[in-house]
């Protein structure tokens, strides 16, 4: 295939720097970049801006939680040869053109983000213009490469719909003859839906997160400790797995051969829940295993890693300013 003529489709997301990455970032997004990267033009960036709309008081720390991101999407086999990673804050186009689309988006579009006015009334501290705009700014991080595809969670269909409804404004106001900014698609990530050590959804603030890098005893003990069937108190009591947290990993991490062993052997209770989970340990284990090796070598060297988001930004650059230069002169904006 001559790539000149058929470029690939480009992708672009980005995640909010909230430290290590833990199995259901993994799960529920980053590998489904690694296999992206091989098919399309991928752009994924951190988004270090969209975390200070929320957490703005809370500098401190925003550094590591920048670099420790790129760290583990390196680790989990990001390939900088093949996708371009940046950091949002290193690319004030992103800022001109949110500014720019600013201009004519209605503020009202903003307001009725589902879940804004509920955030903004739980926490105060959000009612602020930076947190009004964040979709904007999602907005501007998408058009500005004219992506086709923006691979998010179900949270961020809303931001993306807003992204198209921008877009079409845009063009339709500035531009009616020449699309200049395509509208792009969301790419549902199918949610695999990992959940966390007490059976709610894998997040560092509720404290039932594995982190990509956890060591291997800390996998152990963490998986050891979690709670089963809580019908299931002693070891000759039956169990069974719909009711057990522990079993949606094993959807995630065992073969269905496995797992039909492991039912029987709940539900007669043949084997005891240590049992059941040292397959879960060993699969989690195997799955990191390359990851810390690939993480060791970019923590040794943290200079190749500032080379590797310096060096993305270049790139992204080089597109980025070719759309502003075109949305500059539709808006008159050329001299
Ligand atoms: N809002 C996204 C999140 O919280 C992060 C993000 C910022 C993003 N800009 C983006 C995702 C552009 C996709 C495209 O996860
Ligand atoms: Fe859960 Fe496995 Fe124990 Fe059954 S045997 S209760 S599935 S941990």
């Amino acid at each position: 295939m001559n790539l000149a003529i058929s470029p690939r489709p480009r992708v672009l997301s980005g995640m909010r720097p909230t430290g290590a990455l833990h199995l259901g970032h993994y799960h529920g997004a980053i590998k489904n970049w690694v296999s992206l990267q091989t098919t399309h033009d991928c752009f994924f960036f951190v988004a270090d801006w969209h975390a200070l709309t929320t957490h703005y008081q809370h500098r401190e720390g925003l550094e590591q939680n920048v670099y420790d991101m790129v760290v583990d999407w390196l680790a989990a086999g990001i390939d900088p040869e093949q996708a371009t990673l940046f950091i949002q804050s290193r690319m004030p186009e992103h800022a001109e053109l949110f500014t720019l689309l600013a201009m004519s988006t209605p503020s009202s579009w903003l307001e009725r983000i589902p879940s804004y006015r509920a955030q903004i009334e739980a926490d105060k501290e959000l009612a602020t213009f930076g947190f009004l705009g964040y979709p904007l700014l999602q907005a501007a991080d998408i058009l500005i490469y004219k992506a086709a595809f923006v691979p998010v969670g179900e949270d961020q269909t809303a931001h993306v719909e807003v992204t198209r409804e921008v877009a079409r404004r845009f063009n339709r106001i500035y531009s009616p003859e020449r699309t200049i900014l395509p509208e792009p698609q969301e790419l549902l990530t199918e949610t695999s839906r990992l959940p966390g050590l007490d059976g709610r959804k894998m997040s560092k603030s509720y404290g039932n997160a594995i982190a990509m890098r956890d060591a291997p005893e800390v996998v152990e003990e963490k998986i050891r400790t979690m709670p089963t069937d809580p019908q299931r108190v002693r070891r000759t009591d039956a169990g069974d797995p719909v009711r057990c947290p522990v079993w949606p990993l094993h959807r995630v991490y065992t073969d269905e051969a496995t797992r039909y062993e492991l039912e029987l052997g709940c539900r007669s209770a043949g084997i005891g829940c240590l049992d059941c989970k040292q397959p879960l340990i060993e699969a989690i284990q195997r799955e990191q295993q390359p990851w810390r090796e690939r993480a060791d070598e970019y923590l040794a060297n943290p200079k190749q890693v500032h080379w590797i988001v310096e060096v993305g930004a270049e790139r992204a650059r080089a597109v980025a300013r070719k759309t502003l230069r075109e949305v500059r002169a539709a808006m008159g904006l050329n001299y």
